[in-house]
């Protein structure tokens, strides 16, 4: 038997949203998993307790210096069952980017272990709604207040629940609208365009916001060094289908290895699709679409799941993608990917952990 995680129970559980009305990332649910590192000591203190705002010191490196790394995955409801997706593919990741950030990592199984003992105690907030999940964040972020610029000494872990909605609000596969970014850059070789740090994402609002305010949803990104290159997209990575072909740029040091876009290219190989991982640049783009050879874009993300893009616009040249319409292959891989992940559909791959009921 699995040795019980400590729960400090709530006084009183919250209230359950509307689920008919839910968005991303907003409401947040009676518990979270916390987990301490001091130097010296290693990871200590894991539990579960009521979600709550936390004290940090004025001084903390993560909130100086930005030593903080996340990851996102979700958990679905079907047939009264909780399933987690891929979790042990995150909890990967999340030990490549505390690497990266000179972070310690951590016990990838205690983890998830501790993951699926916080899902269970929340299993009621689990929406059960066509496009909804909840949406599991973990964070790890340096605690030690000095302002050298050192690596920090103590951290936390927490891993916080929010029952959501689709990203973009509305429809999953609304086409998005996106900007070609041309001056602002997210990552370069070298960086930590690969890791999922938080910085990361704080250097991508004030392009994002441009974008927004001319009326697009997501910027695209291109390579740091040439501008060139097709690299992601705000939150998701991106693909394209070329003469029937799935193509997406190949990981290259700056782009984040998303686990979405993992499952998509098995995914497509699997329908039978050929598959490329390759550069690809914003001008061979134009050059396909001139010659009605960019048939379908999406975007792959835990958050955005598989959503359809309909619209491309780099500086004065616009691309209007299969007339705005969400493309047949961006539409198989949605429901085949949704449909798994929910369990309407087998899963050959053994993608779903199921979450056990734990007697507390
Ligand atoms: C995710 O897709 O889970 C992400 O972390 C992207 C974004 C919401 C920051």
């Amino acid at each position: 038997m699995t040795d019980l995680v400590k729960l400090e129970q709530r006084q009183s559980l919250k209230e359950k949203p509307d689920q008919s009305s839910l968005t991303f990332g907003e409401v947040f649910t009676d518990y979270m998993l916390s987990f301490e590192y001091t130097e010296g000591q290693g990871w200590h203190d894991l539990k579960i307790v009521p979600y709550a705002p936390i004290e940090i010191s004025p001084a903390a490196q993560s909130v100086h210096y930005g030593q903080s790394v996340f990851e996102g995955l979700k958990a679905y409801k079907h047939n009264g069952e909780v399933v987690l997706f891929r979790p042990e593919e995150n909890f990967k990741r999340i030990n490549v980017s505390l690497e990266r950030l000179k972070m310690p990592r951590i016990d990838e199984d205690l983890l998830l272990e501790g993951l699926k003992q916080l899902v269970d105690v929340d299993r009621d907030w689990v929406p059960e709604g066509e496009g909804q999940s909840l949406y599991i964040r973990p964070v790890v972020f340096a605690t030690e207040g000095i302002l050298g610029v050192a690596p920090s000494k103590n951290y936390r872990l927490l891993i916080i629940l929010s029952p959501s909605g689709s990203y973009y609000g509305g429809d999953s596969l609304r086409p998005t609208k996106i900007y070609v970014e041309d001056e602002y850059v997210r990552a370069v070789r070298g960086g930590v365009g690969f890791a999922k740090v938080a910085g990361n994402y704080a250097a991508s609002l004030l392009a994002q916001a441009n974008a927004n305010a001319l009326g697009f949803d997501q910027v695209l990104w291109l390579d740091g060094v040439e501008q060139k290159y097709v690299e992601e997209v705000g939150s998701m990575n991106i693909f394209f289908v070329i003469n029937g072909k799935v193509v997406t740029p190949s990981l290259n040091g700056s782009i984040l290895p998303g686990i979405t876009r993992k499952t998509v290219l098995a995914l497509a190989e699997t329908l039978g699709y050929e598959v490329e991982e390759r550069r690809v640049s914003i001008d061979e783009l134009f050059e396909h679409y001139e010659k009605g050879e960019l048939e379908e874009v999406f975007g792959t993300g835990t958050a955005a799941v598989i959503s359809p893009v309909g619209e491309l616009q780099f500086k004065d040249k616009k691309m209007v993608i299969n007339n705005g319409e969400t493309g047949k292959i961006t539409q198989a891989l949605y429901d085949n990917y949704t449909g798994i992940q929910s369990g309407k559909l087998d899963d050959p791959h053994n993608w779903r952990l199921v979450v056990p009921h734990y007697e507390r």
